[in-house]
């Protein structure tokens, strides 16, 4: 991986950095000179992933064991992080999971599991966070939503509700956290190349019928995912906060195969 230097001087706490989006996104940060607390519940998978980023860019990352739905591993692993690198500018809440259930299958401990680690979770890590952020007078909050919370698909009810919170969330925090100048936007990926997609669509029939409603027709790469988060963690964003940013291959723009001028055969 080249090294770069966008990210010099940013020392990034990213959650569910064990595998998919979040372990690449340590990865592509440390190659950009960041200093990355990388966090996961999967303490052993996440310390797997610090072990081969320091081999290539020694001291630049560590590991710690974070629940992202118990305020008090935030409390902790904060306090940890600011002690190991002396600040905290960026926060990638990327922990996520989802349940797929129609809305008469779907039980309330269902929805509570999904909302308290894709919810709540977003909101207690913004919220600890930022006395951190206000002390540096910088800081940059990148929150994981999904296309989900832009176009619905059935049996996705709780995970929609769920990720259309964190889009308003993020309003609102871009709003209350402006004054300390900390940023905050949400990002809205489409299909990525990671465990949760394969799970979703588990065949290759089912991901092949996922692409075709896609005007890019192919499964986006997770480091595709990570050069939007150096952009919005770095200052080159300075002026961007609130936003939404979706990156789905135009899934969400495409009305249907219908085209106004015919194409030539
Ligand atoms: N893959 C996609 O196509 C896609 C599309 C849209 C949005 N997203 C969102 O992007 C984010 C990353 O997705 P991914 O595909 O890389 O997921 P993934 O399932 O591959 O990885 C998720 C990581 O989060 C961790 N995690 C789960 N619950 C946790 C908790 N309570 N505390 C701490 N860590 C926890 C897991 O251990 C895992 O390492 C999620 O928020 C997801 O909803 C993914």
């Amino acid at each position: 991986m080249t090294k770069g230097s966008r990210l010099q001087d940013k020392v990034a706490l990213i959650t569910g950095a064990a595998k998919g989006m979040g372990a690449m996104h340590v990865r592509i940060f440390a190659s950009e000179g960041a200093k990355v607390v990388a966090t996961d519940y999967n303490y052993e998978g996440v310390q797997q992933v610090v072990d081969e980023v320091n081999k290539e860019f020694p001291g630049s990352a560590v590991a710690y064991k974070l629940n992202v739905a118990d305020e008090n591993d935030w409390i902790e692993v904060t306090k940890k992080a600011y002690e190991k690198f002396g600040r905290l500018n960026v926060l990638i809440n990327n922990a996520g999971i989802l349940e797929s259930a129609t809305f008469d299958k779907l039980t309330h401990e269902q929805w509570n599991r999904v909302m308290d680690v894709d919810t709540w979770g977003v909101f207690i890590g913004m919220r600890n966070v930022l006395p951190y952020m206000k002390e540096e007078g910088v800081g940059s909050i990148i929150n994981l939503s999904s296309i989900a919370a832009i176009n619905a698909s059935g049996g996705l009810s709780t995970y929609t509700a769920a990720k259309g919170a964190v889009t308003a969330l993020t309003r609102a925090a871009a709003i209350e956290f402006a004054p300390f100048n900390v940023r905050v936007n949400a990002v809205h990926p489409g299909t990525i190349d990671t465990d949760m997609f394969r799970e979703g669509f588990p065949t290759d029939e089912l991901r092949h019928a996922a692409m075709q409603g896609q005007p890019l027709k192919r499964v986006g790469k997770t480091e595709e995912v990570s050069y939007l988060m150096v952009y919005l963690a770095s200052d080159e964003s300075g002026f961007t906060t609130g936003t939404s940013q979706v990156i789905d291959g135009g899934y969400t723009v495409q009305a249907g195969d219908i085209a106004a001028v015919p194409s030539e055969e």
